[in-house]
């Protein structure tokens, strides 16, 4: 980690790579909150380093986010100078399964749910230092992907977010920056039934985050050459990326 954070939060830190982020925030002497509906999961977080300090939310309760962003404020003295945006759920989702319940699961997780914590968290836009806000996205909400019906859509939303308020947000306090992984080994992960390109522990990708959010890069994407060759499917013209995703749906010949 090249910058020095004093203190961080992660929402959605219980498992895969938000506890990877947390702990090595904490063993980076960073004061670390923890956010995430597991009570237990983060009770043992604690358990392994005293600079963790669990605050339980589920994000999809405005007012729950709100109370917890009071309470962070209250025992950080103020908002931490790095905050992460990372709690989200995933179902795998081709047209045979298409479900309107899952789908809107995940946007009310993955979308509204860090709609609900900058609701919480724009009134204390004019803080003195500035705070560093990270939403983790995916590449799925780069361009409509086989098989990740509602997730991808959810991720897109989040980006759109994100870069629409940017721009105004410049300036205020709040630096506003996306995180792309590729494959990370997770329960999430678990759910796929294709051999994922490059796939990264979660310490490995905690470890390429803090990397990248040191630095001031707005959009940050890893591992190469595998994101690299994704982000070229956003400027494809339709003709050829439907080609390209056909050859994908027919070897996958799980949609
Ligand atoms: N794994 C990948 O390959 C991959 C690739 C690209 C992007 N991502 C993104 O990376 C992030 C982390 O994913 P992961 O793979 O580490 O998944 P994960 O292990 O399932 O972790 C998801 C985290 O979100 C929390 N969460 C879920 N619903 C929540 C809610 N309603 N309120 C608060 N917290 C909630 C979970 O905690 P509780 O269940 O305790 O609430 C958990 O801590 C996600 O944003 C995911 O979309 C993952």
């Amino acid at each position: 980690m090249k910058r020095k954070w004093k203190s961080a939060w992660v929402i959605g830190g219980s498992t895969g790579l938000g506890a990877a982020l947390v702990r090595k925030l904490a063993v980076n002497d960073v004061l670390t909150y923890v956010s995430a509906r597991n009570t237990e999961a983060l009770e043992v977080l604690k358990e392994e380093n005293p600079s963790i300090i669990p605050f339980p939310l589920d994000v999809t309760d405005p007012d729950s986010c709100v109370h917890q962003v009071t309470n962070v404020i209250k025992a950080n003295n103020g908002l931490p100078d790095l905050i992460i945006l990372n709690a989200a759920i995933y179902s795998p989702m081709g047209v045979a399964k298409f479900n309107a319940k899952e789908i809107s699961k995940m946007m009310n997780v993955n979308f509204l749910g860090i709609v609900n914590m900058f609701s919480a968290l724009l009134p204390h836009k004019k803080t003195e230092k500035q705070v560093t806000i990270a939403a983790i996205t995916s590449p799925s909400g780069w361009r409509g992907l086989p098989g990740g019906i509602g997730y991808g859509s959810s991720k897109a939303a989040v980006i759109n977010l994100i870069e629409s308020m940017k721009g105004e947000l410049d300036g205020s306090g709040f630096d506003l920056r996306l995180v792309n992984p590729g494959f990370i080994k997770t329960r999430l992960t678990d759910k796929n039934n294709f051999k994922m390109p490059q796939l990264m522990s979660p310490d490995a990708a905690a470890v390429k985050a803090l990397d990248g959010l040191s630095g001031s890069k707005f959009d940050l994407c890893f591992p190469n050459p595998f994101l690299f060759y994704l982000k070229l499917l956003r400027i494809l013209p339709y003709s050829i990326y439907f080609w390209l995703m056909k050859k994908i749906v027919d070897k996958k010949k799980v949609l």
